[in-house]
């Protein structure tokens, strides 16, 4: 199991990441300081189809301001910071790839999200909850998965 999870984080890690982001930012004439999920749109959504899946696949869940999600094997946190901008709701991701969050977080902060989007180094296989996370009643959580696909839930 060691070995497998190192052969993922290997697979995902690409050292320097940030610094490649910003220079391809600043290229595009953006000030990589200052960002929004739709700036970011063209670079963090690390699936095939890009941001127009993770479009196609929120609308399948309905998703409010009082949703919760978690979004299991979140990479950069694209897909995370795109529901939370976009519908206001609190999204938790986990990935095993200690690179991708640490990146991702600085993203986020850049993008004023860190009220809404926490992004952690987790596994999928042993997710650190105790239970899914609670939701009042009347809201909904959601949960997406590594391959972009979403599943929903309604109290
Ligand atoms: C195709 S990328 C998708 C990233 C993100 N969902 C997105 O769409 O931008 C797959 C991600 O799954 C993560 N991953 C693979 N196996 C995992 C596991 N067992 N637990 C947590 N994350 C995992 C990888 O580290 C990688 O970041």
């Amino acid at each position: 199991m060691a070995e497998r999870k190192a052969d993922v984080q290997a697979h995902w890690t690409r050292p320097g990441v940030l610094a490649r982001i910003d220079a391809a930012l600043t290229e595009l004439g953006q000030d990589p300081q200052i960002l929004t999920p739709e700036i970011l749109g063209t670079i963090e959504h690390l699936h095939s189809g890009g941001l127009a899946t993770t479009r196609e696949q929120a609308k399948r869940i309905a998703l409010t301001k009082d949703s919760r999600v978690l979004d299991v094997g979140c990479g950069l946190g694209g897909p995370a910071r795109y529901l939370a901008h976009t519908y206001g709701c609190r999204v938790d991701g986990i990935d095993l790839t200690p690179e991708l969050i640490e990146t991702g977080r600085v993203l986020t902060e850049r993008c004023k999200l860190a009220d809404r989007v926490a992004l952690r180094v987790g596994n999928a296989l042993e997710l650190p909850y105790s239970r899914r996370p609670s939701c009042p009643a009347g809201s909904s959580s959601a949960t997406t998965r590594p391959n972009g696909s979403a599943t929903h839930s309604a109290t």
